[in-house]
């Protein structure tokens, strides 16, 4: 009899630790300890054995009981953790999965896309990118690209003036102003780099100016070359490069007679208009963008002064031997021709219906 229950014991704690699920646990503590089960059976049984085997017998059967209950409850901790870590590990959320939907990518804003474009076309046609500061000296902002003491633009009408800067480096003693055009960095460049040099400088520049095709402040790209050898034919054939790898493959350039204080000859250049046909729309309205001229300014140009050389001369350039051309225009008016803005404004407001299109 006893043998029996040990048996029955034995065979129990077996399946028990067998058992994978809980629904497999219950089922064997039904098989095992249930109302139909063996071992209580024996148990009821008890009563009817010779006296003497009562104790033993009745021992042995409680005793299997308890091991096969504390078997089933061990185990039942045993596989609850195991469906915990199991349930964890299905749910867990990867944080590193992109979004769903994706959220927008951000972008560029137009202003440093076009002037990326333009940088492209500079580069590919052999020029340097250079950058100047922003705060710059009466010296290199106008004195050393001759302009008269009487010229407007020195004016504090026209220019931002900043105090002096004690203990400032020599270059930059007396007066400092916000610079007024890239062009200051003609000089900066030629004083660090011997000819030959090739250069664009991008940049932002000031004016006291506000209304709505001005803003105190905008950005330029300024253009020098200077070598020996170099004609305006130079710079009109890299202005029709340029122009048209912004403005499309069709393009042409003309050259007008203009004046700025560091260029003799000094041009304004316009390329032809890529928005109607002579000058009129398909409905036969005028053209807006070149008023019905066929012919829109982009930009200022020339060749170099050779009193701008006198200034550099210290660094090799020398105004009998080396000549050159330069340019200088807005980032902002080529954004706009370019991608038909009429109000400089939007390029500043930050509204996103707008930014967006680009
Ligand atoms: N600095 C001139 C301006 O801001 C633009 C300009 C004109 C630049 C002629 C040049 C140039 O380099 O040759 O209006």
């Amino acid at each position: 009899m006893i043998d029996a229950i040990t048996e029955l014991r034995d065979a129990g704690l077996a399946r028990i630790a067998a058992a994978q699920t809980s629904a497999e646990l219950e089922q064997l503590r039904i098989a095992l300890l249930g109302r139909k089960a063996e071992l209580p059976n024996l148990l009821r049984g008890v009563a009817e054995l010779p006296p003497e085997q009562r104790g033993p017998v009745g021992r042995a059967a409680n005793e299997a009981r308890g091991a096969l209950e504390a078997a089933l409850e061990t185990a039942g901790a045993r596989i609850a953790a195991a469906e915990l870590e199991a349930r964890l590990l299905s749910d867990r959320i990867d944080i590193t999965l992109p979004a769903d939907p994706l959220p927008r990518p951000g972008r560029l804003h137009l202003l440093t896309q076009v002037r990326r474009e333009i940088e492209d076309v500079f580069i590919g046609l052999g020029f340097r990118i250079e950058e100047g500061p922003e705060i710059e000296s009466v010296y290199f902002n106008f004195d050393a690209l001759n302009h008269d003491p009487t010229h407007p633009a020195r004016l504090e009408s026209d220019t931002f003036y900043l105090s002096e800067l004690p203990g400032a480096p020599e270059e930059m003693a007396g007066r400092l102003l916000l610079r007024t055009h890239t062009s200051p960095m003609q000089v900066r460049a030629m004083l660090a780099t011997p000819p030959p040099i090739a250069i664009i400088v991008p940049g932002r520049v000031y004016r006291r100016d506000s209304d709505v095709t001005h803003t105190p402040q905008f950005h330029q790209i300024e253009g020098l070359v200077v070598a020996e050898d170099i004609t305006l034919a130079d710079l009109k054939g890299t202005l029709l490069a340029f122009s048209r790898a912004i403005f499309g493959p069709d393009r042409e350039i003309r050259l007008r007679p203009h004046f700025f204080p560091f260029t003799e000859p000094s041009v304004e250049v316009d390329v032809s208009c890529f928005n109607c046909d002579h000058g009129r729309l398909a409905d036969d309205s005028r053209c807006p963008l070149c008023k019905g001229t066929t012919w829109i300014e982009i930009l200022g140009a020339g060749m170099v002064d050779p009193n701008v050389l006198g200034h550099v001369t210290a660094n090799g350039y020398d105004p009998e031997r080396h000549q050159g051309f330069a340019f200088g225009m807005g980032i902002e008016r080529i954004a706009m021709l370019k991608h038909g803005i009429g109000d400089l404004r939007l390029l500043y407001d930050n509204d996103l219906r707008f930014l967006e299109q680009f």
